[in-house]
């Protein structure tokens, strides 16, 4: 058994935070091996350290490829050596073909001429070797996320990578997608590649890593072969402590109808005469957490978002909160009326990366911290601070930059800033996408505590089991239309899937 790569006492600092404090890591060649750990532990900062990214110089410790030690001062040179990684926010420019994609920076020419042609031929045996049917002439922002995902990874091997790092490779992606792609590892690793794979999704990393090493606070807890550990002792490693019960549902006594949705259409606003929600009623009540399942796809956003008035699709219908029939054209309408939504896409609606914690928790409720207009620096950052506690987001101060925080604790900042607004109804969309399993837990008191206070939760989720943990009641809705709704005790995954692929009429 060969190392490929060996990664020894790695220790690097941001001001006022050390990330990596002594990371000892062995990845043996051709295996997959999975980086596992609460969010902020470390795992995208030790990749990026081993990308290049950060270059030799800005961190201790030594890499070691096939037992030669070497300084990357460049992700080019990195890349050189094999090393190919996709980053947990998608990297590839929406605008360019997908040919262009894969070629950039090494695009095939001569004189300086691009050979388009030999770049789309070229494009193609690629796109074939990762299962993926789609010209190379195609806009990448055409296709689907899952798609994109395998252009990252026929971009990478066009690289020639012996080792591919994939950090959350799976967080957007539907399930078949997902088939898909442990499918695509699968092959690669019959061909010996090696491969690093980051998720906090635990079935995902037992049913394809051959080895687990498990990060906490920057530091190594150890590494283990798959077979030897159970997914409760990884929890409890990243966790550092025993996590008995994954969903603490509480029962909820469900008071009087807060929202009432009638007959409600949403038109897709860019094809004429489709439908992406179909005739949908529901009624959610006062201190419940009511769980919208169905295939991505089904019209799940784009039903929650419409009711937020931040779907331009025009609508028919109507909706009505605490018995008042409502308009809600924009978000801030929704914000008066008692709305809130955390939204699955943090980067496109729910943060402004360049700006601090304090901030972008404040940004929805300007108003109760200030008076005659002018915000009262005071009472902002004691809010941030607030947030920082209740929703244990790891960070020095108020004053961090968002951008700056592990993928999961920038979810966490979306959920501060909306619960902030002290909503009537907080509609969740995959709330916990990316989330560390500790942190699902602490996002679950949280709900609880919010029904306790009377508080509705709409909770969309492609994950059943958080969503059969958590809700009392589960709509079912697939292509726009509402399938079926089961109560808690009689929900089960079968029925659920059933329903979402278009089988009962419950
Ligand atoms: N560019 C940066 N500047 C300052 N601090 C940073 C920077 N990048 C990462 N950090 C900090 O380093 C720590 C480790 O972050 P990292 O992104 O590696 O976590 P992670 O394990 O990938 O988490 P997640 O599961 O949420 O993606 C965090 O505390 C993070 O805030
Ligand atoms: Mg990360």
């Amino acid at each position: 058994m060969t190392i490929a790569l060996e990664m020894r006492n790695i220790t690097k600092e941001f001001p006022g935070v050390k990330a990596l404090n002594n990371v000892t890591i062995q990845v043996k060649q051709g295996e997959v091996h999975a980086l596992c750990g609460e969010n902020g532990a470390g795992k995208s900062t030790l990749m990026k350290v081993l990308s290049g990214l950060y270059p030799s110089g800005t961190y201790e410790g030594q890499i070691l490829i096939n037992g030669v030690e070497r300084h990357f001062h460049k992700i080019k040179e990195a890349e050189e050596a094999g090393i190919a990684i996709i980053y947990q926010e998608l990297a590839l420019a929406k605008d360019l073909s997908i040919g262009e994609n894969l070629f950039l920076g090494k695009e095939p020419a001569k004189f300086g001429i691009i050979n388009w042609e030999q770049v789309y031929k070229e494009s193609e045996k690629w796109l074939h070797e990762v299962g993926l049917n789609a010209s190379p002439e195609l806009p990448t922002g055409s296709l689907g996320i899952g798609k994109q995902q395998q252009v990252e990874i026929a971009k990478a091997l066009s690289k020639n990578a012996n080792i591919l790092i994939l950090d959350e490779p799976t967080a957007a992606l539907t399930e078949q997608e997902v088939e898909i792609l442990l499918g695509i590892l699968q092959e690669f690793k019959k061909r010996g590649v090696t491969c690093i794979y980051i998720s906090h999704k635990l079935n995902e990393v037992f049913a394809i890593a051959d080895s687990i090493t498990v990060l906490r606070d920057g530091m190594t807890v150890g590494t283990f072969a798959t077979p030897d550990i159970t997914e409760d002792q990884v929890i409890s490693l990243m966790v550092g402590r025993e996590l008995k019960e994954r969903f603490p549902r509480v029962e909820s006594n469900p008071g009087e109808v807060v929202l009432k949705v009638t007959n409600y259409t949403v038109m897709n606003p860019d094809i004429p005469g489709k439908k992406v929600v179909d005739d949908i009623s529901f009624e959610v009540r006062k201190g419940e957490i009511f769980g919208i399942a169905g295939l991505m796809g089904a019209g799940r956003t784009e039903l929650v978002m419409s009711l937020f008035g931040s779907y331009s699709g025009a609508r028919t219908g109507s909706v009505e909160i605490e018995g008042k029939p409502v308009k809600i054209n924009n978000t801030r309408q929704a914000i008066r009326e008692g709305l809130a939504l955390v939204s699955e896409d943090r980067k496109k609606y729910g943060l402004v990366l360049g700006m601090d914690i304090k901030s972008n928790v404040t940004m929805a409720s300007l108003k109760s911290i200030s008076a005659g207009g002018v915000i009262n620096h005071n009472q902002e950052i004691a809010s941030g601070n607030e947030y920082i506690q209740s929703l244990k987001i790891k960070a020095n101060s108020v004053e961090t930059i968002t951008g700056t925080l592990s993928g999961g604790n920038q979810q966490k900042v979306v959920l501060g800033k909306w619960l902030m607004t002290a909503p009537k109804i907080l509609i969740l969309d995959e709330p916990t996408r990316g989330i560390d399993v500790g942190a699902k837990f602490e996002i679950y008191g949280i709900m609880n505590e919010l029904i306790r206070q009377g508080v509705s939760i709409i909770m969309v989720s492609s994950e059943l089991p958080e969503l059969l943990g958590m809700s009392h009641r589960i709509m079912v809705i697939a292509e726009g239309k509402r399938m079926a709704e089961f109560k808690a005790e009689e929900a089960t995954q079968e029925l659920i899937m059933t329903a979402a692929t278009g089988g009962s009429d419950k």
